[in-house]
């Protein structure tokens, strides 16, 4: 397949990255995300594996490279290492990774690495039990814990954990985070709590600006690091006597969206061009034979020029977004 024009939109932004959700569903009930658990809607018929790899394909001609897969929780698809080993065939997708509340990731571990996965991103909202299994609704952190020494064992070489700051959650844990990352190659990133639809009190009580952590890693000795050109939205911060480091997402700060360089696409196949702001483009009836894959990426080109420079969050948008559970934040 010849390369088309890579990705791009009318800011002086590219694309190379997708964030690809297979399903919706979660097995864990986080209080800012599905504080009931996942309800299910008469219409939750997920994209199958060949309507994915046709949308990866499709992805990778137009010059992505690196994808992630998302949900909901990605692992509990019964055909997610299928899906992996078939996104690592295609030969441009550079970097495969994965977003994943960390069930049963001791056991899965190995098998997750040797279906080709490399790169893991790992969400530890608290590294005390009883705070763990308030916010998530289970009593897993143990498990999450050997989960991340499994990966580290196995060779992964990125483990990236996601810590949401949650005032009066997590935001006494701050110490305990950085000691975390001393003694191990891994990238904790904050992000800050993003209003949605369904968790506007819940904004209000706990969200958190990320001037604290920055506040404290400075105090304690860690230095900004210098951006990478082609670095993401996380503001990095590093400590030459620790292996890992420590990044900052902040959504609600000023410029966070010049370094937009993702696309998203829900598990129903929608084309969402921000995390907030739209209903999504549906895909899906282009998604439905190996013969439409031009007509996919001809309308991938043409629905960029609907993307904006920046999200409204600011304005108290949260766009039409319930939760982040059908986008995979
Ligand atoms: N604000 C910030 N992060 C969120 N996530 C889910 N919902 C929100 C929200 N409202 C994060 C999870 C996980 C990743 C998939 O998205 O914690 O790390
Ligand atoms: Fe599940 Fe992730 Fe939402 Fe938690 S944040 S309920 S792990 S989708």
């Amino acid at each position: 397949m010849d390369n088309k024009t890579a990705i791009a939109d009318s800011f002086g932004r590219t694309f190379p990255y997708l964030r690809l959700s297979i399903t919706d569903i979660c097995n864990y009930r986080c209080t800012y995300c599905l504080p009931d658990g996942y309800r299910k809607s008469q219409h939750n018929k997920f994209m199958n594996k060949d309507e994915i790899i046709r949308l990866a394909k499709a992805f990778a001609g137009l010059g992505t490279w690196k994808i992630r897969l998302t949900g909901g929780e990605p692992t509990i698809r019964k055909d997610f290492i299928d899906i992996v080993s078939s996104i690592n065939e295609i030969q441009a997708i550079k970097k495969l990774s994965f977003t994943t509340n960390g069930y049963k990731l001791p056991d899965r571990a190995n098998s997750y690495y040797n279906a080709g996965l490399r790169s893991i991103n790992i969400s530890v909202d608290s590294l005390n039990p009883e705070q763990f299994k308030n916010i998530t609704g289970h009593s897993r952190l143990n498990e999450l814990l050997k989960g991340i020494d499994a990966c580290l064992y196995a060779g992964f070489e990125t483990v990236k954990l996601n810590t949401v700051l949650l005032k009066g959650l997590n935001d006494k844990e701050l110490d305990n985070f950085i000691d975390f990352v001393t003694d191990k190659p891994i990238s904790l990133r904050f992000i800050e709590l993003m209003r949605t639809l369904d968790n506007q009190d819940y904004f209000n009580t706990h969200h958190l600006s990320g001037a604290a952590v920055v506040e404290r890693l400075l105090a304690r000795g860690w230095k900004k690091k210098n951006r990478a050109i082609d670095a993401g939205p996380a503001q990095e911060y590093i400590n030459n006597n620790c292996k890992g480091t420590i990044g900052i997402i902040a959504p609600y700060s000023k410029d966070f969206c010049k370094s937009c360089n993702r696309l998203r696409v829900s598990a129903k196949g929608a084309l969402h061009l921000c995390l907030f702001g739209e209903g999504g483009y549906l895909l899906r009836h282009l998604l439905q034979s190996d013969d439409q894959i031009e007509e996919l990426q001809d309308k991938i080109l043409t629905l960029m020029k609907f993307k904006v420079e920046a999200h409204f969050l600011h304005d108290n948008n949260s766009g039409v977004r319930e939760h982040l559970a059908s986008i995979g934040g």
